[in-house]
């Protein structure tokens, strides 16, 4: 028999996230007062465990972890209680909204534990408001991002045990919010689902870390201005998969994104990007695309920019980048490296640009250069809790 049950408050010493009014920009069409609140979640214990994974030959995403938040919304009745209760399968109407219109969308974060064995979180008020923002370009009703965080904390209090004793490896949590309108037309869904899944997933580097090799090709456009690149819409990521597809009939294991006449450089596969190199004015430089509607404000992009500005080593920047600028500075030795950054891997670092037919080899000592290494140390000493952070978020 399933029983219902408490769970404690937080650690009165986690950090304070109190979030603005500003921050949560609605546009005027939602408020964000309205709002489920933590406080009224009704848990509901699954009556038996399942076996927790071998988490060296896991694959990503496949296992998931005892319990699932959900809470239901609808334009009548508003927001419904928040209910954790046992991993299940989602009954849903065929003419729902998001089968049909692509009304979805998500975020990606990890839970991790500690050599003192407590949980962390990595920032994750900003993934909440990264939804949130994410739910108003979705025509999604809106929520207080304090309470879903809070909701979440105990979701991942209740499935603690899922939470990998390990160095590297960690719990993945994947938030996502779908229109679920039983109807076909084309339109602000009247009803919503929004539910938080649990995955433990093993090292995204299990053998070290190895220089990708990316294809560049102006032909297929991840974003564009106007668009919804810029937030965790699901239909963005299908329409990826098939020039990810592409990429490997050339050999290559991600798509490196241009954008406009010029070929921008924006993204890479599902992560922002970082060049760094001697720039054009013989400045050594840390360069990633600013966030101008194509790109998508990656929280590890945002970490990295704060800790190298932090740094004050190299000239920090949010600029555009071209193929040009690219070619250009490898034919004049200027580039020191180049990574992709993202929740997955921190950072991991480019070893080869396919573009126009050309093979552009990007400078990749032992396999994790210099500043990659660093930030990778920086980042994972404070999502684990070795160095003490309040980026860190306790469980
Ligand atoms: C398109 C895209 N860019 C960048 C990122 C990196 O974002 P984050 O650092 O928040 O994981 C992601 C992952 O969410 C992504 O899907």
């Amino acid at each position: 028999m399933a029983s219902v049950s408490a769970v404690p408050a937080p650690d009165a010493s986690a950090p304070s996230l109190k979030v603005s009014e500003a921050d949560c920009s609605t546009n005027g069409r939602a408020g964000c007062i309205s709002s489920f609140k933590a406080a009224d979640s009704v848990i509901e214990l699954a009556p038996r465990r399942e076996p927790k994974p071998d988490l060296t030959n896991l694959v990503f995403g496949t296992v998931f972890t005892d319990h699932m938040l959900t809470i239901e919304w609808t334009s009548s009745g508003g927001w419904q209680k928040p209910h954790i209760g046992p991993f299940r399968n989602l009954s849903i109407h065929p003419a729902c909204s998001a089968l049909h219109y692509a009304i979805q969308l998500f975020e990606g974060m990890k839970a991790y534990r500690g050599p003192d064995n407590v949980l962390r979180l990595f920032r994750p008020l900003l993934n909440m408001k990264r939804m949130l923002k994410s739910a108003e370009r979705a025509c999604l009703p809106s929520f207080d991002v304090e309470e879903l965080l809070e909701c979440i904390r105990r979701l991942v209090q209740v499935d603690q045990d899922w939470v990998p004793q390990s160095d590297s490896a960690s719990l993945y949590i994947r938030p996502t919010f779908l229109g679920t309108e039983p109807s076909l037309g084309v339109k602000k869904p009247s009803r919503a689902l929004l539910y938080v899944i649990l995955s433990p997933v093993g090292s995204y580097f299990s053998t070290g870390a190895k220089p990708v090799s990316l294809w560049a090709d102006p032909k297929y456009i991840r974003a564009w201005r106007g668009g919804t690149g810029d937030c965790k819409l699901g239909g963005n990521y299908g329409a990826s998969i098939y020039p990810q597809y592409e990429a490997v009939d050339f050999g290559c294991q991600q798509v490196l994104w241009l954008y406009g006449e010029d070929h921008q450089i924006t993204e890479v596969g599902t992560m922002n990007l970082f060049l760094y190199w001697v720039n054009e004015h013989g400045e050594e430089e840390l360069a990633t695309p600013p966030l101008d509607g194509v790109i998508l404000p990656g929280i590890t992009r945002q970490s990295i920019l704060e800790l190298t500005r932090k740094w004050g080593v190299f000239k920090v920047s949010e600029r555009y980048l071209t193929m040009a600028d690219l070619r250009c500075a490898l034919k004049e030795d200027r580039v020191k490296e180049m990574f992709g950054s993202g929740t997955a891997c921190v950072v991991c670092p480019v070893g080869r640009v396919l573009y126009q037919g050309e093979n552009l080899l990007i400078p990749c000592l032992g396999d994790c250069p210099p500043l990659a290494s660093r930030l990778l140390k920086e980042l994972t000493d404070i999502q684990y809790g070795r160095t003490p952070n309040d980026w860190a978020y306790l469980v």
